[in-house]
């Protein structure tokens, strides 16, 4: 259904223990998010935005409650059928990047492409690269590229298989003011030209105000929606 929300949450907790006691790092949160919508999550350092993110993606198995995205409910799916849903619709830029080690920049960009059996991977991953201001370092192993540079891969293989849906951990936390500008425009030029939804968690206030709808995240619940003005 066209109108129905691209990422239903309910009641969704995620406890971790810690000794012999619990610790709540996500505390039911219910959220409704709308196909081609933009939307930050912003918050304290440890209030669970990367949590929610990688649940929302199946990234992760919540403790209880329901993920449903692009009208897929994750909740019974196996890993592999999880892995497959993202790969259709998920485009999802790491915090920690999360690159192969042992594959270049240019083999990284590839991996979403050739899961998909695209025949152009490597002609559409050099393309990506050279998007993100890394046409010449496609060769390069993630050891022998910067932090910002290896963010700008992470940015590129999120984008490769063209996501209905891209989260962004922190997109521009690595990079100086003009590199960050540019994964800006690109990751914003995503959502208009694609109708790609985002979310993405930030600290940078700009960043997060340019998005139709903030949400703020406090010890694990959120604390306000811009949208909804509700606190659930
Ligand atoms: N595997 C784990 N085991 C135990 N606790 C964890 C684990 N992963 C995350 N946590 C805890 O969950 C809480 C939320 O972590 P999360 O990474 O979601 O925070 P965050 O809001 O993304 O913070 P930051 O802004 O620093 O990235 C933190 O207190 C963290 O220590
Ligand atoms: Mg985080």
């Amino acid at each position: 259904m066209k109108n129905e929300p691209i990422l239903r949450i309910r009641e969704l907790t995620k406890n971790y223990r810690s000794g012999s006691r619990d610790l709540t790092v996500l505390n039911k949160v219910s959220l409704d998010v709308d196909r081609g919508s933009t939307c930050a999550i912003v918050g304290p350092s440890g209030s669970g935005k990367t949590t929610l993110l990688g649940l929302s993606a199946g990234l992760d198995v919540p403790s209880s409650g329901s993920v449903t995205l692009n009208g897929i409910v994750l909740d019974l799916l196996t890993e592999d059928e999880k892995a497959q849903v993202r790969s259709s619709h998920v485009g999802f830029i790491f915090q920690s990047f999360n690159l192969l080690p042992s594959l270049t920049a240019l083999e990284n960009v590839m991996i979403p492409l050739e899961l998909k059996g695209d025949k152009m991977a490597r002609q559409k991953a050099d393309e990506l690269l050279g998007k993100v201001g890394l046409g010449d370092r496609a060769d390069h192993y993630p050891a022998q590229l910067s932090g910002g540079e290896q963010q700008r891969v992470s940015i590129a293989r999120a984008f490769a298989n063209e996501p209905s849906i891209l989260f962004a951990d922190e997109p521009t936390g690595n990079l100086d003011g003009e590199t960050g500008a540019t994964v800006e425009e690109l990751i914003f030029d995503l959502n208009t030209d694609a109708g790609t939804t985002l979310i993405l968690v930030t600290h940078d206030l700009n960043l997060a105000n340019r998005a139709g709808r903030v949400i703020h995240m406090k010890n694990g619940k959120l604390f306000s929606d811009s949208l909804t003005n509700s606190v659930s």
